[in-house]
């Protein structure tokens, strides 16, 4: 078995044996090319003979014809010495990146044949991606992986990785005259503010965070397009900068709950609108602030469908911001229904998400290892 780098050219075979890899199918068809083009990462292959499979089927080792469990590393390094069919195929994808602060990497997509699973092929990739990060300088390797997948978690846990936090995603489907309701009976119980961030609320919103529960749990880690980023200060200046960060306050100073929010997608999947992390002291304030999101959210995608609804909705709007309500608006470009939430799965959380009308929803495991 041979790791490289991939090439354009293995795409094809690839996505051969990355179309059912779960229950819901695969995404590596959306994400080959651009991963292909990081500058930062390395999109790497294992190739090996088809007819090496036949050969390790057929062995004296191996009379049930099933690929092996042990001695695999061993057979491995025989490959790469015996290895001379001319019909070398890719058998294995993954993908590792260097992250934006040049201090972690993250390790994703990880796929191996059917035929080659249980010969220490992905322990080889992940080896190598582990090499990657010491090479590149990082000081930690990420990933994420469903809580239900028991062989990627038992690949990773081997290789020294340990759970760091417990993630819910939610894609909800909003159905208007049921939130509603919930949303009418949530009002009347939560008479804080909430609001869109601005840079003076900084020191409060990071002190707030030093001190929350949620925040310390989760790993101090945020969502964006399927990986998990540290929210430092610096990420929060950011946020609030491009009015993503919103804030549950009493008393006009004091912070009950953050939301952060994210109206750009992630791959090909532009038109989604997500909570990519969300924290507050109670169950009603967790609610209050999810809501002040949908009720944003929905007001604009009412908005592209009826300009005549304007007047209406800004009159709703009454005790919000209508400049804050107003650059919702005009930020929003989506069509569907649809909302995502990604955040530290709390019991409080899954009470509120039984409340609407979920269309998919996970439960992930954030995975770290020093370097
Ligand atoms: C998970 C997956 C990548 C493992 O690939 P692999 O090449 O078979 O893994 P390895 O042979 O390197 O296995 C290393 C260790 O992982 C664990 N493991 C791997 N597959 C396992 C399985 N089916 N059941 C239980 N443990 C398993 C074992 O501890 C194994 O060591 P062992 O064989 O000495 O017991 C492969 O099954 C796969 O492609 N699955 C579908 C895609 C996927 O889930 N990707 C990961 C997304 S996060």
């Amino acid at each position: 078995m041979k790791i490289r780098l991939a090439k354009k050219s293995d795409k094809d075979v690839i996505l051969q044996f990355c179309t059912d890899t779960f229950t819901w199918g695969d995404y590596i068809d959306r994400v080959f090319d651009i991963w292909y083009q990081e500058p930062y990462g390395e999109l790497l292959v294992a190739e090996e003979s088809d007819d090496k499979v036949g050969r390790n089927r057929n062995s004296a080792d191996d009379p049930n014809g099933q690929p092996k469990t042990n001695n695999a590393s061993t057979t491995s390094a025989n490959n790469m010495i015996t290895n001379t069919s001319t019909n070398v195929q890719p058998i294995a994808l993954s993908h590792v990146i260097l992250c934006p602060n040049k201090k972690r990497i993250w390790i994703e997509g990880i796929r191996v044949k059917q035929s080659h699973r249980r010969n220490k092929v992905a322990t080889t990739l992940v080896d190598e991606m582990l090499q990657f990060g010491r090479r590149m300088g990082a000081i930690e390797a990420s990933a994420i992986i469903s809580v239900n997948n028991l062989a990627s978690r038992f690949l990773f846990e081997k290789k020294g990785f340990n759970i760091v936090s417990r993630w819910g995603y939610y894609n909800i489907q909003l159905d208007g005259n049921k939130y509603g309701r919930i949303n009418n009976g949530n009002q009347d119980k939560n008479p804080v503010k909430v609001r869109i961030a601005n840079l003076e609320d900084l020191d409060n919103v990071w002190n707030y965070l030093q001190c929350s529960e949620t925040y310390s749990l989760s790993g101090k880690r945020y969502f964006e397009a399927w990986r998990w980023y540290y929210l430092n200060y610096e990420k929060i200046v950011d946020f609030i900068k491009h009015q993503n960060m919103i804030i549950m306050e009493i008393n006009n100073t004091i912070i009950e709950g953050v939301a952060i929010i994210n109206y750009s997608g992630y791959w090909d999947k532009k038109e989604v609108f997500q909570i990519v992390y969300l924290d507050s002291t109670s169950t009603s304030k967790l609610q209050g602030l999810l809501f002040y999101c949908i009720d944003h959210y929905t007001f604009s995608v009412a908005d592209d469908r009826d300009n005549d609804s304007k007047k209406k909705k800004n009159d709703d709007c009454k005790g919000k911001s209508k400049s804050n309500y107003d650059d919702f608006r005009s930020r929003r470009q989506h069509n569907s229904n649809q909302i995502q939430i990604i955040s530290y799965q709390t019991n409080e959380l899954l009470e509120i998400m039984n409340r609407f009308e979920i269309i998919e929803s996970a439960q992930f495991l954030l995975y770290d290892h020093s370097l």
